[in-house]
């Protein structure tokens, strides 16, 4: 597993290796999430391989267990380095999803499973009045780890807010990934419980995905490398 994934947030396959190119990011870690996933399908990940990078596919699947098995099983077969799914399938879904992945890569490495506690574009607000959850997002986080846990995952997607917390409550070697990431005087987009990645480093957290601060960036090889030199010195 990396220490930072680029979430290549790019609507198809030639402008995402195009940008791997021509900013020099060649052989970085990478997530590839729907837009891409969903576009290009297994090829984009034949593609990056062939290119030797590390991959996150998130997909966040969230299905009743026998579609989330049968998926992930195919999905395994891709050979990604680790892939997720939303925490709030439950217990037996997260454990299916994990079943499919052991059986779909035929004695290879399983990719790392994840689950997805809150996404870091809620906030508390949304939780409590839109989605009618009860207290506050860092106990339905916590709750939710506990649960992924109980499921056999390999760990949570959490904002770097909450990393300290899980790793209370589910052990140190329990993984965090934490998305939401902005260093200083990048803009905030749609996310809530965003931190720079000083804070993540200094809060524990395993590995950090960037997307608009590398791939927005006037200069994504010269904010790659900064990030990079933050983690190392956080
Ligand atoms: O551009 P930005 O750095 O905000 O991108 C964050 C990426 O992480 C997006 O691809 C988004 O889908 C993903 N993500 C997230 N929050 C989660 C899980 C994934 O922002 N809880």
């Amino acid at each position: 597993m990396s220490s930072l994934y680029i979430a290549l947030d790019i609507e198809n396959k030639k402008k995402a290796l195009q940008f791997l190119e021509q900013h020099q990011l060649e052989g970085t870690a990478v997530k590839v999430g729907m837009e891409l996933f969903y576009q290009e399908g297994p090829s984009i990940i034949a593609g990056l391989k062939e290119r030797n990078h590390d991959i996150f596919l998130d997909l966040k699947l969230h299905d009743i267990p026998t579609t989330v098995e049968n998926a992930m099983r195919n999905l395994s077969r891709l050979d990604v380095d680790m892939v997720n799914v939303h925490a709030q399938g439950g217990i037996e879904m997260i454990a299916a999803a994990k079943k499919g992945l052991e059986e779909g890569c035929q004695g290879k490495e399983r990719p790392v499973l994840l689950a997805v506690t809150q996404l870091t574009s809620t906030d508390q607000k949304m939780l409590s009045e839109e989605l009618r959850q009860q207290g506050t997002v860092e106990e339905s986080v916590i709750h939710l780890a506990k649960l992924a846990k109980a499921g056999g995952a390999d760990g949570v997607v959490c904002s770097v807010q909450e990393v300290k917390a899980i790793k209370a409550a589910c052990g140190s070697s329990f993984l965090t990934v934490t998305p939401g990431i902005r260093p200083e005087g990048v803009q905030q987009n749609d996310q809530k419980r965003s931190a720079t990645p000083v804070e993540a480093k200094q809060q524990g957290t395993d590995a950090i995905v960037v997307g608009r601060a590398i791939t927005a960036a006037s200069d994504p090889y010269f904010s790659h490398q900064q990030i990079i030199e933050e983690w190392n010195h956080g």
